[in-house]
């Protein structure tokens, strides 16, 4: 099923944070306005307000105050997209040219300060404590997670626990706030707001398991960024990490060497992949989403059935099975 379609119980909400995200993206200084469009306009999902949104229906709750938290969780997501591009020297970003490649590094990081900036001010706007506690934890673990990631590129030692530990910080933790949050909104029990946090958490884990997958099965033009680059800019993921687990000395001995060599060449990746390929890495990081996917769905088990919570289960459904 189409994205948009799914999506469809809450377009009048999207519709709000799309509006919301055009005014506070004008500004005198145009190079603000121009980056800034650039990226939001790129045909990004808004999974992270989508959530927000859903679990806010889910709870049936319609506080003012949704709007402006999830347009503030899209532009941490886009400020942290635009510093990343630059960390990983990406050329493509949803399919056109990364900012960085076109205004430079500079204006990528300066800009995404600023939406890292507004957003707070958005929030603090909204005048709720629990929101900014949430949010300002999320971003400090991201940030932490970027660096601990960092640390270990090209470390081919890294293990399952060091790859969960980061995915988990850059990825999963934005999902799980937006999802508490959303019952930090509706004023829900202790319980509630833990039950939609580790559903949020669960998404996050599965769709960067997913991402980290496509990056050896997709290809450029469905995933609007370049494939095989995980293992170009030295990205122990999924995929290699359970490859080099199953493989033989000898085997590991000889990805080992052209892992690590000075100039590693288009061959090089190629043989890497493939290796990985016929391990059954990416099929095995697909499974793990999807048994995380489906251990995610039983916590929304004690909500009420309503639409929302179909949605929310054929969003994951989406989550596993998308290409892009
Ligand atoms: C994409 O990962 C990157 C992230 C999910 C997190 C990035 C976090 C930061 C840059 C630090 C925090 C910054 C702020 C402003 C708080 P990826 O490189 O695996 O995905 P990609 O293939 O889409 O680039
Ligand atoms: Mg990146």
């Amino acid at each position: 099923m189409m994205l948009e379609n799914l999506l469809s119980i809450i377009e009048n909400d999207l519709e709000a944070v799309e509006e919301t995200i055009k005014q506070h993206l004008k500004n005198d200084i145009k190079l603000i306005t121009t980056v800034g469009t650039h990226i939001l306009d790129s045909g990004g999902k808004r999974l992270r307000p989508a959530l927000l949104l859903l679990t806010s229906k889910l709870l049936k709750n319609s506080s003012k105050n949704r709007i402006p938290i999830a347009t503030a969780i899209e532009f941490i997501h886009t400020a942290t997209l635009l510093h990343d591009d630059v960390v990983d020297n990406s050329e493509l970003r949803r399919g056109k040219s990364s900012a960085n490649t076109i205004w430079g590094n500079e204006a990528s990081v300066l800009v995404g300060d600023f939406l890292f900036a507004k957003a707070f001010s958005l929030m603090v706007d909204c005048n709720d404590l629990s929101v900014l506690e949430i949010m300002s934890t999320a971003t400090k673990e991201l940030a932490e997670g970027e660096i601990f990631e960092l640390i270990k590129t090209g470390d081919l030692q890294i293990n399952i626990d060091d790859y969960f530990e980061i995915i988990s910080k850059k990825t999963a933790v934005l999902f799980a706030a937006a999802c508490e949050v959303s019952a930090v909104l509706a004023d829900s029990s202790v319980e509630d707001k833990e039950l939609l946090k580790n559903f949020g958490y669960n998404i996050g884990i599965s769709f960067q398991l997913v991402d980290d997958a496509l990056d050896y099965i997709s290809t450029d033009e469905e995933l609007g960024k370049k494939i095989g680059i995980d293992i170009e800019e030295g990205k122990v993921t999924f995929p290699l990490i359970y490859a080099l687990k199953k493989a033989d000395d000898k085997l590991k001995h000889r990805v080992k060497e052209v892992f690590y060599k000075d100039n590693i060449t288009k061959e090089d990746i190629i043989y890497i992949k493939n290796f990985v390929l016929e391990s059954g890495g990416a099929d095995a990081a697909i499974n793990e989403a999807k048994t995380i996917l489906e251990k995610s769905v039983n916590f929304l088990s004690s909500f009420e059935n309503n639409e929302a919570k179909d949605v929310l289960i054929k969003l994951c459904n989406f989550i596993v099975n998308r290409r892009f």
